[in-house]
């Protein structure tokens, strides 16, 4: 059985596949409607069960189209109207249920051990929809965005301003797998956990964190940032802010990148704080593209997970 619940707990030759499975998947239904079934129906009479315990707009309707397109069916259960959430079942008791319904689970939860706790449990393959910890559906959208635009990663430079948090963790990982240059501008503060920088450092990635945002931009192939204020995330806001103040990307900052660099958000955003306007609407901004990929490479994830 195959959870995707990080990239670095898959081999690298996998998560090529992976990529490169959604790439041609998505080629080959190009004339199709958006909510058309894929002619193989690969996925007849399989359920994947969803469960948030945090918002969402991106992964809940993404994962929706991803089913309904490999000829699936879903069941979505809400924490705050089931027993699981209200705490009178247990973990264990909720996922040998779920196993009895569904043939996977895709789940966004508030703590990472949560989550490990509940795949521990389950009798069918797991998919991180989100912790506090990393969002490796998300981070694989944008590698395939970025390989669909600019050919393959591979020694690329990808330049990340902000918030040390859970995109970042999983984009650290991805340096590794998909061996891209990654260069981490942030305060001191809010660094990514040293733990996984030094993982990332022993197995030869090519990643450095500086506290200087021009540098890290500096002509890099991609700019990527995040909200600075992430769900759940209990901070002093105002305080937060201040200190990511000069990491924002805006104007400035694009014109020290490559001519044609892009740039990436896996949103939701807030405009005018970690990325101005003028870069989210220009025309290097490929945030839409990266909201579309993540159908396509979740149903990548969800097929390699039940082969
Ligand atoms: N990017 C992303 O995961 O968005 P949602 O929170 O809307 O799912
Ligand atoms: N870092 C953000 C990502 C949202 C998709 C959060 O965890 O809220």
């Amino acid at each position: 059985m195959k959870n995707f619940i990080n990239i670095a707990d898959v081999d690298k030759k996998e998560l090529r596949k992976i990529i490169d499975h959604a790439k041609s998947q998505k080629e080959k239904r190009s004339k199709l409607r958006k909510s058309a079934i894929d002619s193989e129906k690969p996925l007849a009479g399989k359920t994947l069960v969803m469960i948030f315990e945090k918002p969402s707009t991106r992964t809940r309707l993404s994962f929706e189209l991803a089913m309904k397109q490999l000829g699936g069916e879903l069941l979505v259960l809400n924490p705050k109207e089931s027993h699981y959430g209200s705490g009178d079942e247990s973990i264990h008791d909720t996922a040998k249920v779920l196993s009895q319904y569904g043939d996977i689970v895709m789940m966004r939860t508030q703590r990472h051990k949560h989550f490990l706790e509940f795949s521990k449990y389950l009798d069918i393959p797991i998919i991180n929809g989100l912790t506090n910890l990393s969002h490796p559906c998300q981070v694989m959208s944008d590698i395939m965005t970025f390989e669909e635009l600019k050919g393959p990663i591979q020694n690329k430079k990808i330049a990340w301003l902000g918030d040390g948090n859970n995109i970042v963790y999983s984009l650290i990982e991805s340096a590794v797998k998909f061996n891209f240059e990654l260069a981490i501008a942030c305060p001191k503060k809010f660094r990514p956990e040293e733990k996984i920088i030094k993982w990332a450092k022993k197995n030869k990635a090519k990643i450095w964190i500086t506290k200087d945002p021009f540098e890290a931009a500096n002509l890099a192939d991609c700019v990527m940032t995040d909200k600075w204020i992430s769900m759940g995330d209990r901070v002093n806001e105002k305080k937060k802010k201040k200190l990511l103040k000069p990491y924002q990307v805006n104007k400035k900052i694009m014109k020290l990148a490559k001519e044609k660099a892009i740039f990436m958000h896996c949103l939701p955003a807030s405009r005018g704080e970690e990325v101005t306007n003028e870069v989210m609407d220009g025309k290097q901004s490929v945030v839409w593209l990266e909201a579309l990929n993540r159908i396509h490479v979740q149903k990548s994830i969800i097929q390699w997970c039940l082969r």
